[in-house]
């Protein structure tokens, strides 16, 4: 099987803190990953570097078996598409959704070469499809978060790409756009065209076709590999630091309860706060 992904000791350093430390990853064709993690683990700057958003401060990556230097980065980043509202968010303001979705074509935030008609009308049927008809000339600013959401995977999904790494797609959709989302997700990973890698905090968006799962903690790689025997009760517990029962079911569903702490709310108001 081809190799998608490799890093060798990947690792991103900000100041002294290593938020990625010395991550050892591979991602063959026909696995699909899910990455979980506690919020501020690392899940976005690793994979804005696996995107080529970031660059790493020592390690190595390779993507389909390049790296992401001056002569193959737009050009990788064609190849993968990269959806994440946490780190687009911060560049996009006034440009327009089908702006947004044309850049994807090129790998930059802006459109910085000539689109074809063919181009503009398959931007157009994307945005289409994701239900954004009527609001593809909207300043990126003005859309709701879900809509924003729809951009970006449109954007990413343009130049039909190998690999699409999905950072928390659920995340602000309504309930109807998220299930039409999860399905057109599973449906790329059936139509074996694209390796998809997964980032949800939410145990509903676990789905059978992911099949390899990375449990990231503190920056490292605290377990990954088969789902069946990474995701488990035992594991959860250690990386949330909470007694976590996980249920795999036999639909390949996961369900997940936390017994977290309860709080009466004198501990917040209360004449004397404790906390
Ligand atoms: N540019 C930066 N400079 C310094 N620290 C940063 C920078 N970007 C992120 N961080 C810190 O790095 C850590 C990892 O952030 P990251 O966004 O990768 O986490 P995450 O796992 O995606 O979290 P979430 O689940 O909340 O999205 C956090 O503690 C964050 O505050
Ligand atoms: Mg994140």
């Amino acid at each position: 099987m081809q190799t998608i992904i490799k890093t060798n000791e990947l690792c991103y350093k900000s100041g002294r803190r290593f938020l990625i430390n010395h991550i050892n990853w591979e991602v063959k064709e026909g696995e699909h990953w899910l990455v979980f993690g506690m919020n501020g683990s690392g899940k976005t700057t690793l994979l804005s570097m696996i995107a080529g958003y970031k660059s790493p401060t020592s390690g190595t990556l390779e993507v389909l078996g390049k790296q992401y230097d001056k002569e193959h980065i737009f050009a990788l980043r064609k190849e993968i598409g990269w959806v994440s509202s946490s780190f687009f968010d911060k560049y996009y303001a006034n440009e327009t959704a089908l702006r947004i979705v044309l850049s994807g074509l090129f790998g930059t935030f802006n459109i910085d070469y000539d689109v074809t008609d063919a181009d503009v009308r398959r931007a157009k049927a994307l945005l289409r499809e994701l239900r954004m008809e009527g609001k593809m000339n909207r300043p990126f600013n003005s859309l709701s978060k879900g809509e924003r959401q729809n951009v970006l995977i449109a954007r990413a999904l343009i130049t039909q790409p190998k690999v699409l790494v999905l950072d928390e797609p659920g995340t602000g959709l309504d309930i109807r756009a998220r299930e039409h989302m999860m399905n057109t997700v599973r449906a790329l990973a059936e139509s074996k065209k694209v390796t998809i890698i997964y980032v949800t905090h939410y145990p509903e968006e676990v789905q059978p076709f992911m099949n390899k799962t990375m449990l990231l903690k503190n920056g490292r790689a605290f377990a990954k590999g088969d789902t069946e025997s990474v995701l488990t009760s035992e594991n959860l517990s250690i990386l949330l630091d909470e007694t976590v029962h996980v249920a795999q079911n036999a639909d390949g569903s996961v369900t997940m309860d936390v017994d977290a702490p309860s709080y009466v709310a004198d501990k917040f108001y209360g004449e004397q706060v404790s906390l």
